[in-house]
């Protein structure tokens, strides 16, 4: 058995980058029988930056409402939320020891993080990428589905399980993958020409799963564009590059060769292109958002899927804890 960890921070309503780059593969994945798939809402990690107690209960639950309504069965894989595992924190702990200070500093996501938040630079934001890897190798985890946002988070994962098994002289962690079927991890841009969605970005950046298609077209005519191309063949500026990127992830073949095509004999009217976007961004997602819908008032439902699945993922984790301890010499009697 293969087995599959991945997760997602419950800092808003999930985007179409985190589907697109993440959550859609974690139903893929989940869909085959040789893996055994673990997804969690990654409560604790959304605590470096945010913690606004009230918010957080609603978020959480949104999360779990998000995976289930984009096709995450939880007769197949296993849902939890992450801090209803203790054996994290302890693996955390542990983990941190063999962690160093000048290689946390380098990370990227806290160099752009400290820069953003100046008053509040705290040890865990500096530490995310140990509880990260604690969080994927707590299952001994092969495969992670992820954006390429967080390849450098596992390269980290990797160096930190190599560096416990060879301090201790095993081999029982996996060096885990990020993992996108071979293929290169995904970075779904944003409207605003940025070249990442994300769910900081502000509210013109980023489609959300729960939007209303009023709201998607909306968004999509303002998206940022240019003047035009004034010759053939001509680059495409970022903005424009995002709008075909996007196409690509909604759109047919032909919808989006029809307008590379009159782009590049610069007879292309962004407001056709966006016009279609809208529509076919429209259609892409109004399934999740009607499932997301019925989901999201039915709470003892996601309390059952979570607290079925907080169990199953507490039995990987205790196993993977007590070998761990026997490892370090942390059973005495
Ligand atoms: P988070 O919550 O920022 O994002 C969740 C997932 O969505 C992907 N993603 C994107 N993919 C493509 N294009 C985008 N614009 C885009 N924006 C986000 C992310 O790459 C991610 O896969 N540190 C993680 C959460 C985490 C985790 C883990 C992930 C905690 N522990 C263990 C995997 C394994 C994060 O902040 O993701």
């Amino acid at each position: 058995m293969e087995i599959v960890v991945s997760g997602t921070r419950p800092t808003g309503i999930l985007h179409l980058g985190n589907y697109y780059g993440a959550v859609r593969n974690y139903v893929r994945l989940g869909e085959d029988k040789n893996v055994k798939g673990y997804f969690f809402i990654a409560d604790y990690h959304s605590l470096t930056t945010h913690n606004n107690p009230a918010e957080l209960k609603v978020l959480v639950k949104q999360t779990i409402a998000t995976y289930l309504a984009c096709g995450l069965d939880p007769e197949k894989v296993v849902i939890y939320v992450q801090s209803d595992l203790p054996q994290i924190p302890e693996l955390y702990l542990l983990m941190n020891m063999l962690a160093y200070k000048g290689e946390l500093e380098k990370v990227a996501t806290f160099k752009d993080k400290i820069k953003i938040h100046k008053e509040n630079i705290n040890a865990g934001l500096l530490t995310y990428p140990v509880l990260m890897a604690a969080d994927i190798i707590i299952h001994r985890a092969h495969k992670v589905p992820v954006g390429k946002d967080q390849e450098q988070h596992l390269e980290m994962t990797r160096n930190f399980a190599k560096r416990f098994n060879s301090r201790y002289e095993v081999d029982f962690f996996p060096e885990p993958i990020a993992y996108n079927f071979g293929d290169e991890l995904v970075k779904v841009p944003g409207l605003d020409g940025s070249t990442k969605m994300s769910k900081t970005g502000g509210e013109t950046n980023a489609i959300f799963l729960n939007e209303e298609p009023e709201s998607i077209r909306k968004k999509i005519m303002r998206a940022k564009s240019d003047g035009g191309p004034t010759t053939m063949n001509q680059e495409k500026p970022q903005e424009i590059i995002n709008l075909f990127e996007l196409m690509k992830i909604v759109s047919t073949p032909d919808t989006l060769a029809f307008f590379d095509n009159a782009y590049n004999n610069c007879v292309i009217r962004y407001g056709d292109m966006k016009k279609q976007l809208a529509e076919d961004m429209v259609n892409y997602l109004t399934p999740i958002r009607t499932r997301i819908n019925e989901l999201i008032n039915n709470e003892a439902y996601l309390q059952r899927v979570v607290s079925r699945g907080a169990e199953e993922a507490r039995e990987s984790a205790a196993k993977t804890i007590s070998e761990v301890r026997k490892i370090m010499g942390i059973s005495y009697f």
